[in-house]
């Protein structure tokens, strides 16, 4: 590959409309009829999306590779091939009302800054590395952002690939099923910096009217299941004095999940996402309900505290509705403050495309939170329409996703020279 100069390279732009265009086109694996994308992770419409992006890679001279949790691995060589690659990516999977943005413009954008580099003639020092994920969302396995965890060594490869979906499948067998157990072993390749380009999935850009998020860090997450275990007795016949409805166990404690949230807002939230009645009937007092919990604050200390209190919580009203109220955290993941250099790089390509910014802090998990504990990493948000994300009508501008990947194309070069 050819040397540039790097007055060159900083005039270098990404096509914005052809990052629009694979958008769009990726869009119709796993598209709703509300023009949202459902595409659990390792489903069959993730197998096809995997198969577009590796063909995708292939055509843009990348070689292609897949570690045992799946995750796809995108090599652009460099002209020192000593030194590990900048790494840059997101996920391609999404809630099951997810929309067309979350995670893909991450991948696509990177595709991006190698179509861009290719067709510019422009060689970097560091090879590049272009990163799917696997099951970033954790809406079919928990938890959320396992591959990269395993990838940062937080869980073994056996742990994650014995995870199961309510279905009782495992991850392991759904890998198979679409055919992406690869051969290599999770967290062998090196990296020498992470860079992740994402919605914000938030309100503050749009409301500030700033083009560019350059985050710090995220916030800790903690998940737990949930289970109520009152009595089934016959809806005619009970009355409600004697009743211990499971059901209205678990309404008091959302209430008092609210409540606890806004005792220690404005940053702290915490949501009931799911919620089932086992064995429901209409002519029966439910007697066992089974919910989860997702829990998050920028603070540490924060979690610990609503977490107390969500238990004492649990206990007063299963005390006093006689029944038992069980809370189990399956899953925390603590604040993480991004690497200070590539932070600043973000921060450098921004401002020398004279793009509006600001600091933030990532409300969503993300994979580069699990790089952060391994590798150099740092993030690039761009608005998103009234912050709405996880919803079928997610959207974000041409313009922004195009500033987005400008910013990711220009922090890359700095970083890999
Ligand atoms: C992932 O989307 C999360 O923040 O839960
Ligand atoms: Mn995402
Ligand atoms: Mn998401």
């Amino acid at each position: 590959m050819s040397q540039t100069s790097p007055s060159s390279t900083h005039n270098l732009r990404a096509d914005g409309a052809r990052l629009w265009a694979t958008i769009h086109e990726t869009a119709r694996f796993g598209g709703t009829p509300k023009g949202g994308i459902n595409r659990l992770t390792l489903s069959a419409e993730d197998g096809q999306v995997r198969d577009w992006f590796r063909e995708a890679c292939e055509a843009a001279g990348l070689t292609v590779g897949v570690d045992a949790l799946g995750t796809q691995y995108a090599l652009r060589p460099g002209q020192d091939m000593s030194l590990p690659p900048v790494a840059f990516g997101s996920h391609l999977d999404t809630q099951p009302t997810g929309g067309k943005f979350d995670g893909v413009l991450g991948v696509l954008a990177g595709l991006e800054v190698m179509r861009t580099l290719n067709d510019a003639g422009i060689g970097t020092r560091a090879p590049l590395l272009l990163v799917n994920w696997t099951n970033e969302e954790g809406s079919r396995f928990a938890p959320a952002m396992m591959a990269s965890a395993a990838y940062a060594g937080d869980f073994t490869t056996d742990e994650i690939l014995a995870k199961r979906d309510a279905a009782g499948t495992t991850v392991a067998e759904a890998l198979d099923a679409i055919g992406y157990r690869g051969g290599e072993a999770v967290g062998e390749r090196a990296i020498g910096a992470f860079v992740e380009l994402h919605i914000e999935q938030g309100p503050i850009l749009e409301a500030e009217g700033k083009t560019i998020g350059v985050v710090e860090g995220g916030q800790g997450i903690a998940w737990f299941d949930g289970r109520i275990e009152g009595f089934e007795s016959h809806a005619g016949t009970t009355p409600m004095p004697r009743r211990r409805d499971a059901l209205l166990g678990l309404s008091e404690f959302a209430l008092a999940v609210e409540r606890i949230a806004l005792a220690h807002g404005p940053s702290a939230v915490a949501t009931i996402g799911e919620a089932t009645i086992l064995a429901p009937s209409r002519n029966v007092v439910p007697g066992q309900v089974a919910f989860t919990l997702d829990m998050r604050d920028p603070r540490s200390a924060t979690l610990d505290a609503m977490e107390a209190e969500l238990r004492e919580a649990a206990a007063e009203i299963g005390g006093r509705r006689r029944m038992t109220l069980a809370l189990s955290r399956i899953w925390r993941k603590e604040p993480v403050p991004f690497d200070a250099g590539v932070v600043a790089a973000v921060e450098a390509a921004a401002e020398g495309l004279g793009l509006s910014r600001r600091r933030i802090v990532s409300g969503a998990g993300h994979d580069a939170c699990n790089l952060a504990g391994r590798v150099p990493t740092a993030m690039i948000f761009v608005p998103c329409k009234d912050g709405v994300s996880h919803n079928e009508s997610e959207s974000a501008t041409q313009g922004d996703c195009a500033a987005g990947a400008d910013v990711l194309l220009q922090t890359v070069l700095r970083l890999a020279g």
